[in-house]
């Protein structure tokens, strides 16, 4: 396992003062051109997930959408997207959240999910843990319980997880 992770975090890249000045960028295109590293992120989702009775991996828009799917395939569970507003075409119900500046909202299909459910919460990366708990809410409030969240990089300085209450949360690199 440890071999594999080292391995994965080393082909992220990072690049400094993008997308703005001061910010050090996590940027998982570059381990997604590995295919080995690739296939271990997944496969150690995989590992942890398989046997804990999961129906629901729900993504994040958007990098969420690159990790969920191939983790759901694999574990025989449904995939939820967890969209930016005004992208689904059904009734949706959404969550605010808070941003550096400003407020964003997190969008789900009514009837995606049925309460009782048990779901994991993927995404790439856990900053200030805004956007995963915004999408902890809506699945609770919708009845499903959220085992829970999975993320390939954790920033620990940025004191995310704090956020999640006690909900769990599993990553594979942290980077300072
Ligand atoms: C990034 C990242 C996470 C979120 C983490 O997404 O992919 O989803 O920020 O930040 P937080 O923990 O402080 O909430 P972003 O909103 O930049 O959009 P993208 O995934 O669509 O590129
Ligand atoms: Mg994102």
């Amino acid at each position: 396992t440890d071999d594999r992770v080292s391995r994965i975090s080393s082909t992220i890249r990072v690049i400094p003062d993008f997308p703005k000045p001061g910010i050090l960028f996590q940027d998982i295109t570059t381990l997604l051109l590995d295919p080995k590293a690739f296939k271990d992120t997944i496969d150690l989702f995989v590992e942890r997930y398989r046997d804990k009775n999961i129906n629901v991996v729900a993504g994040i828009e958007a990098r969420g959408f690159i990790f969920g799917p191939p983790i759901a395939l694999a574990i025989g569970a449904k995939f939820v997207p967890m969209r930016k507003p005004k992208k689904l075409p059904g009734e949706v119900i959404s969550e605010e959240y808070s941003l550096e500046y400003g407020t964003d909202t997190m969008e789900m299909h009514v009837g995606a999910v049925q309460p009782g459910e048990r779901a994991v919460v993927v995404d790439d990366l856990i900053a200030t843990g805004g956007t995963l708990n915004a999408a902890i809410r809506l699945l609770e409030r919708v009845g499903v319980q959220v085992v829970e969240c999975a993320c390939v990089i954790e920033l620990p300085e940025l004191k995310g997880r704090d956020r999640l209450g006690n909900k769990p949360l599993f990553v594979l690199v942290s980077s300072t």
